[in-house]
């Protein structure tokens, strides 16, 4: 059974801009997500509150959020943003995020290369995190707090991962208090079969599949049908970028996200609700990659767009 609504996660603004070579102006960046929101996403991860020389596509963070206030204000669209550290927090709360996510990994080597931390120091590092951000006693007043796992499948040193690897940090997160969980198939080396058995697992072991979510790389342009093969387990928010942008700096073989309008034409196509406007987005990544000096690499984006 597939469902009828489908809850988009939008990372282009996050994990496509942190991969772009050339910075990207602040002022664009906020375009950029006011367009997103104006195409009907109403989750749109906004930027990451890292350590500036780690990546420093997005060291405007604390510039850039104050320009989104009117879409939090006045629309209601969440923001989440990338908090490693309680200095993370520290920042994106100064600026009064609402919504934040640890990043872990379910391989040591990424790791170390993207956290500077084994895989249990890392979590060590999260759990006063998101301890905090969900110490008010009224669920209105908590922080919500994704915890993204990275590496679910394959891993560039590693090779393919362990289930049971993954399923270990899976369930640290959700017993620190995450409230969801995206599955990230950082270097999109995933197929179908691999997702079903993992969600599988991760069902039988009682993980809660309402709260977990789907974060494909389309390196091996398998994301689409390892979406719908997460659909059929019970999977409803997905993890998608405008115009296919994205990738890992800390991990080589990493290419763009799931287009978002690769997805919405399926999920349309299959009769599941996302509330975006195709021809909109489109606009959107079609004006993004005019911006970046490419075109997009979405089949959906160059067939609507006659590129
Ligand atoms: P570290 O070098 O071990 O840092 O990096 P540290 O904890 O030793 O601190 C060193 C200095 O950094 C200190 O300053 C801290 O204050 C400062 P000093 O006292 O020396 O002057 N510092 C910070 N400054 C600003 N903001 C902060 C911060 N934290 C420490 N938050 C660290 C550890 C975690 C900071 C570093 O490794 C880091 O920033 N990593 C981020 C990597 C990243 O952003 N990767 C991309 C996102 S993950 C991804 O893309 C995958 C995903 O899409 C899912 C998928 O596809 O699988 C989510
Ligand atoms: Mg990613």
């Amino acid at each position: 059974d597939l469902p009828p609504r489908v809850r988009i996660h939008e990372v282009g603004a996050r994990d496509g801009l942190q991969n772009e070579k050339a910075t990207v102006p602040t002022e664009v960046k906020a375009e950029f997500i006011h367009r997103l929101a104006a195409a009907g996403l109403t989750t749109i991860e906004a930027t990451s509150f890292v350590h500036p020389k780690w990546v420093p596509q997005l060291a405007d963070a604390e510039d850039l959020f104050p320009l989104l206030g009117d879409l939090r204000e006045t629309q209601g669209t969440h923001l989440p943003v990338l908090v490693p550290n309680a200095r993370g927090l520290d920042r994106a709360l100064a600026l009064g995020a609402r919504r934040v996510a640890v990043f872990a990994s379910a391989t040591e080597s990424f790791a170390k290369a993207n956290l500077n931390r084994t895989v249990d120091e890392a979590l060590a590092m999260f759990e006063p995190v998101v301890a905090r951000a969900k110490a008010a006693e009224s669920a209105h007043d908590q922080v919500h707090v994704r915890g993204y796992l990275s590496m679910c499948f394959g891993d560039p040193w590693e090779g393919a991962v362990p289930i049971a690897q993954v399923a270990r940090v899976c369930r640290a997160l959700i017993d620190m208090g995450c409230d969801e969980l995206s599955l990230g198939d950082t270097i999109g080396v995933a197929t179908p079969g691999h997702v079903q058995e993992l969600l599988a697992t991760l069902n039988e072991q009682g993980m809660p599949t309402h709260r977990i979510g789907v974060h494909f790389h389309d390196t091996y342009g398998q994301a689409l049908s390892n979406t719908l093969a997460a659909l059929q387990h019970g999977v409803t928010t997905v993890d998608a970028s405008a115009g296919g942008l994205g990738g890992c700096p800390f991990a080589k073989s990493a290419t763009g996200n799931l287009a978002t309008e690769d997805l919405v034409w399926m999920l349309h196509g299959l009769g599941i609700e996302t509330g975006v406007d195709l021809g909109r987005l489109t606009a959107t990544s079609v004006w993004m990659a005019g911006q970046l000096g490419r075109p997009s690499p979405s089949r959906t984006v160059r067939a609507l767009s006659h590129q």
